[in-house]
Formats: structure tokens, sequence, C-alpha cells
């Protein structure tokens, strides 16, 4: 039987409760991608986050990861990420950098504010051509705060990951 597992980036929790709801519906594994370096989950900080993600973002930075990602012992790969800067936070480049992905399955989802999935899924499919790319799911952060599980049941049917 095929192995999945649910890796997700997550500062203010929201992709994180849909990596939640994912590895639920699925029974897959799920591990978080820990930075070496926090970033502040306070959501009173927002600027000063905002304005730390666009100097990693300007300097096209890869952030250290503090944790080992078991991406070899798995066949599918959901990956969930917030946008930022309209693309994926850059320690998501750091995970696609470090792993190899040939003959894998990914599985792209994402939070954001009006940018949908702002092109990352095209994005992944370029950074990783041996492997294939399902059709992501992009979630708006408000419905993502709170996520409705029959959305991602849906979801999950189309691309035949349930
Ligand atoms: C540094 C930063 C940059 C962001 N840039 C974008 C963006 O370009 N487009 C967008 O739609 N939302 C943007 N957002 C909103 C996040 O995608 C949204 O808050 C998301 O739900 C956060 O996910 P999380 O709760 O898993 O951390 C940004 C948020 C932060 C903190």
């Amino acid at each position: 039987m095929a192995k999945n597992l649910v890796v997700y980036f997550s500062v203010y929790g929201t992709a994180k409760n849909i990596a939640e709801e994912i590895a639920k519906q699925t029974g897959a594994d799920i591990i978080e991608i820990e930075p070496m370096i926090p970033y502040d989950s306070n959501r009173d900080h927002y600027n000063a986050l905002a304005a730390y993600a666009k100097k990693e973002h300007d300097e096209d930075m890869r952030p250290a990861i503090k944790n080992e990602i078991p991406v070899k012992d798995y066949d599918n790969i959901f990956i969930g990420y917030p946008m930022w800067w309209y693309t994926f936070p850059m320690i998501v480049y750091t995970f696609f950098d470090k792993y190899d992905f040939s003959r894998k399955t990914i599985i792209p989802f994402n939070t954001h504010m009006g940018s949908g999935d702002g092109g990352t899924y095209r994005t992944i499919r370029k950074l990783e051509p041996g492997a294939k790319v399902l059709d992501g799911l992009p979630v708006p952060m408000n419905s993502a705060e709170k996520p409705d599980p029959a959305i991602i049941r849906t979801w999950l049917k189309r691309i035949g990951m349930i």
C-alpha cells in the first residue's frame, strides 16, 4: 500500500489546520518543517514578520530546517504552506532543494489572503520535474482558521487520494 506523508510549514497555524485535516482523512503521517531560527507567530507583529520574510525573499535565502523529514520513506507527499510575498516561504525552497522527489507524487496545498496558489504549484512542477504533481488546494486564511472537512474531502476524492 502507498505510504502518505503530510509535510507542512505554518507560522500562524492555518496551514497546520489544513494539514491536520488531510492527515485525519487520509490516515497519513504528519510532520512539520521546523525552522532552525523560529519565526514570530504573534499576529500583532505581522509587519515585522512581513519585513523579515521580504528580506529572505529578496535575497533568495534558504533558511535552514532543523528537523529531518523522512521523504524517502514515502510515496505520496502532501506539502502545505502559506503564501508569503506571492510565492512560498523561502524555507519551502530549502525543503525542495534538500530532498529527492523523483518518482514520488507531490500534492500541494496552501493558505493565502487573496493570491490563491500564486503560481506555486507550477513552481513545484518546475523544481521537481521527476515527480508527479497533483492538483493542489488553495484555502483562504479565514476559512483555514476552522477548516470545513467537506471541502477537503471533495478535493481528496477528486485527486484520487481517498
Ligand atoms: C510574511 C507574509 C507574507 C504574506 N504574503 C502573502 C501574499 O503574497 N499573498 C497572500 O495571499 N497572502 C499573503 N500572506 C497571508 C498568509 O498567506 C496567510 O496569513 C496564511 O493563512 C498564513 O498561514 P499560516 O497560518 O499557516 O502561517 C502573507 C503573510 C505573511 C505573514
